[in-house]
């Protein structure tokens, strides 16, 4: 899984990337997304992420502590799911955050959104009892022998 950031070549195909009906109410848009990375330019970044030469997801990072990569948003492609792609994408963010030495990734996700949090949960991630916004807090402590389990 790569991940590159959004470029005028990339950006349109990024907004056309969509997330099943139901799962709307789970993930901004990436209209959105790309709206409020500009917004908060450069402490987020928006990066679309690609399997081999197929644009397969989205994801929005936020820098705002220096031991921490905030994961603002997070989506695979409605034709792309369950594959495994959603964890290696995971993988890939942590691998970004080792490299510039973060300690923690962080998230919050929509209370019933099974699938992320099952996911999250078999990535390392654990819930911190905060609630933000209405959402459920997760974190995930980087230690750095995860990298051998981190695969591409
Ligand atoms: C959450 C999401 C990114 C997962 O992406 P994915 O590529 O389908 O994930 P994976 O294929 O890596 O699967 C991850 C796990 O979820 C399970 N899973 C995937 N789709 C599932 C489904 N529809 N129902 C039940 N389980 C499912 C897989 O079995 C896998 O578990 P396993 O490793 O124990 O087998 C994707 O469903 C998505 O984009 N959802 C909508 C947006 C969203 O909710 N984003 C998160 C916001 S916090």
């Amino acid at each position: 899984m790569r991940l590159e950031p959004v470029t005028e070549d990339n950006y349109r195909a990024v907004i056309d990337l969509e997330v099943h009906e139901e799962q709307r109410g789970f993930v901004a848009s990436n209209l959105r997304s790309i709206a409020d990375a500009w917004i908060h330019r450069p402490k987020m970044q928006p990066l679309a992420m690609y399997s081999g030469d197929d644009l397969v997801g989205f994801t929005l990072l936020h820098r705002d502590e220096p031991h921490d990569l905030h994961i603002v948003r997070f989506m695979i492609d409605r034709r792309a799911q369950g594959r495994g792609l959603g964890r290696k994408g995971l993988a890939a963010i942590a691998d970004i955050a080792r490299s510039e030495g973060r300690t923690q990734l962080s998230l919050s996700l929509v209370p019933g959104n099974a699938v992320a949090h099952g996911l999250y949960g078999a990535f390392g991630f654990v819930e911190t009892g905060e609630v933000d916004g209405g959402e459920v807090v997760m974190r995930h402590d980087l230690a750095p022998t995860d990298h051998l389990a981190g695969g591409q």
